[in-house]
Order: structure tokens, then sequence, then C-alpha cells
């Protein structure tokens, strides 16, 4: 089944059977990344523009990779520097951007929305690094792809998603990548980091770490995300971890084969104890890292093939 979308903006309007091609062809990536040896340039002679409007060490670095391991011309646009700062609007970037055609705009954004607008305005096949608090595509298809290779499976599974729910755009789109691959998925975390309306999202919702983890194959902690916060979540970090810090104790809830995800950055001794997310038995934090690489080439690939399968002009 092919994967039939001009942009990667966000999981919700992805079909299961989709989101499976982009895992399969991934899953190839994460073997040859592993062989090491030479790769087929499949993005030779396209042009790739990383955007990010705010920070990001892992999801910019992996990206960057997978473009350059494709064959593909990659230019970050230092976004601290660019006109943005000088009062041009989101818009006039893009269209200045689309100028000069690229192939493939990969966008991080602080505002909910901006991604999917930007993919409006520009010819070019766009891929949303992540966007306020809305989605994140490629960290639930890594983190899919994770699951996938640990468990043998990606449905019929029970995944908890703790902590900071209410201002996580990894959350939102694993809640909807795991819905749509028929798994159970549990949300824990103070009523305060919950969203109102969640218990719509056909998820169940715990305040209690040790009832919520019960029985889980996996643990997936979040952030605090104190940069979105405009006030007053927690009482304390310190009290936060000694309720929502995930630490061996409160795992032993879970399964005994549970395994423990986390998207980083990590704050150690807030959400979760350091030696617990160190542990290679339990922990595929590092496997996450790698995984992101395989899902990153396999999307762009994708992407790629469909420009080429359709007229520059139908895009536009
Ligand atoms: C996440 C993000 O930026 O949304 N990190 C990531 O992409 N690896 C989560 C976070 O910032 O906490």
């Amino acid at each position: 089944m092919a994967f039939r979308h001009q942009h990667l903006l966000g999981i919700s309007t992805l079909h299961p059977e989709e989101i499976r091609a982009i895992l399969d062809l991934a899953d190839s990536y994460a073997d040859q990344n592993r062989a090491g040896g030479p790769r087929e340039k499949v993005l030779a002679g396209l042009t790739q523009v990383n955007m990010f409007f705010e920070n990001s060490t892992r999801t910019q670095a992996s990206f960057e990779l997978a473009g350059k391991r494709l064959g593909a011309n990659v230019m970050n646009m230092a976004m601290q520097a660019s006109s943005i700062k000088k009062g041009e609007t989101l818009i006039d970037t893009a269209l200045t951007l689309n100028a000069m055609h690229p192939d493939l705009l990969v966008v991080r954004h602080p505002h909910s929305g901006a991604v999917n607008l930007l993919a409006e305005k520009v010819n070019c096949a766009v891929l949303n690094a992540g966007d306020g608090r809305h989605e994140h595509p490629t960290q639930a298809l890594l983190d899919a792809l994770t699951i996938r290779r640990e468990k043998g499976r990606l449905h019929r599974l029970s995944v908890a998603i703790c902590g900071d729910i209410a201002h996580s755009r990894v959350a939102r789109s694993n809640i909807f990548l795991l819905g749509k691959m028929e798994n159970r998925v549990r949300l824990i975390g103070p009523p305060t980091l919950i969203p109102a309306g969640a218990a719509d999202w056909g998820v169940e919702v715990f305040d209690d770490m040790a009832e919520g983890l019960r029985d889980v194959d996996v643990v997936m902690m979040l952030r605090l995300q104190k940069e979105r916060m405009d006030g007053a979540f927690i009482p304390s970090t310190r009290e936060y971890y000694h309720r929502f810090g995930l630490d061996a104790e409160k795992l032993a809830h879970a399964r005994p084969d549970a395994i423990v995800m986390h998207p980083g950055p990590m704050n150690r001794g807030v959400e979760i104890d350091g030696t617990l997310a160190d542990d290679i038995n339990r922990s595929v934090i590092q496997e996450q890292v790698e995984m992101g690489v395989a899902v990153r080439m396999a999307a762009m690939e994708l992407l790629a093939r469909n420009r080429a399968d359709c007229p520059r002009e139908v895009w536009a």
C-alpha cells in the first residue's frame, strides 16, 4: 500500500496501512544503518531545508543525518539569525524559501498549526518536526518502530503515557498512532497536566502511578515542559518526582518485561530516575534515537517518491 500524501503534518490524517508502510521501510533502514556500508542515494539531487524556529538537538540532527545518508543536499537555516527576528512573518519567510525551490522542508515551530499553515503556501513536501502542543509525527513513528521491534508487534499492547500530557505534542501524536493500531492507551499525570476532554480520546486516565502502570507493556515518560507553562501546574519538582517520577519501585507495577521510553531531552530526577533511564535491560531510550534516523529516512523517501510521481504544478 502506497503512502499518498504531499506532506507529513501529523498522525491524525494517516491510515493504519500508511503507518505500516512508513514503519516497514524504516525497519529496513534501521537494519542497514546498523550494518553500515553503502546506501542507495534515493534523495540525490534533492534539496532539504531544515527550519527550526524552536531549539532542538536530536530531532534536527536526526533529520540532517537522514537526509545526508540518502544523498540530499541539506541546508540548516539559522532561524535565530533570520529575518523573522527583523519582523518578517512566517508566511513571507515561507514564500522566500519557496522561490528557491527546495524539495523537502522540515519545520519545527512553537505555535500549534503553524506548520500546516506554512504547508499551504509552498510547493515542496513539508515535514512537521513538532508544532506547539499539536503534533510531532516522526516522534510517534519512531516510538512505534521501537515498540514494534522490542515487542514483536504493534497491536493489543497496553501503553502508559505519563506526565505532562497537556503540553505535549509527543503525547498527542502517540495517542493517535497507538489508537489507530488498536492498542490500549492510559494517561497518567496530575489532573492539572491532563488536558480537558482527554477522556474523549478513547484513553483511560489515572492520577496514580501504581494504579495506572499496572500490567502495562510500555511506559512512556514525558518531559515536564516548563517553557510551555504560564503558571504553576505542580507544587514543586520534588513533590512531582515523588508522585509521578518513574523509578524501579513504581516500574514494578508494570509487566516484568515492560520497556521504558522517553523522547528526550530528559530531566533526570524530575520525571525519571537517572539510573533507570540508563538501565539497558529496561530502557530503550537510545534505541528511540537510533530509530529516529531510520524513520526520517523512510518518511523523506516516501514523500520524495510522491513528488517524482506527480508533476510540480499539481502540488501548486
Ligand atoms: C520532544 C519535543 O520537542 O516535542 N522532544 C523531541 O522531539 N525529541 C519532547 C520534549 O521537548 O520534551
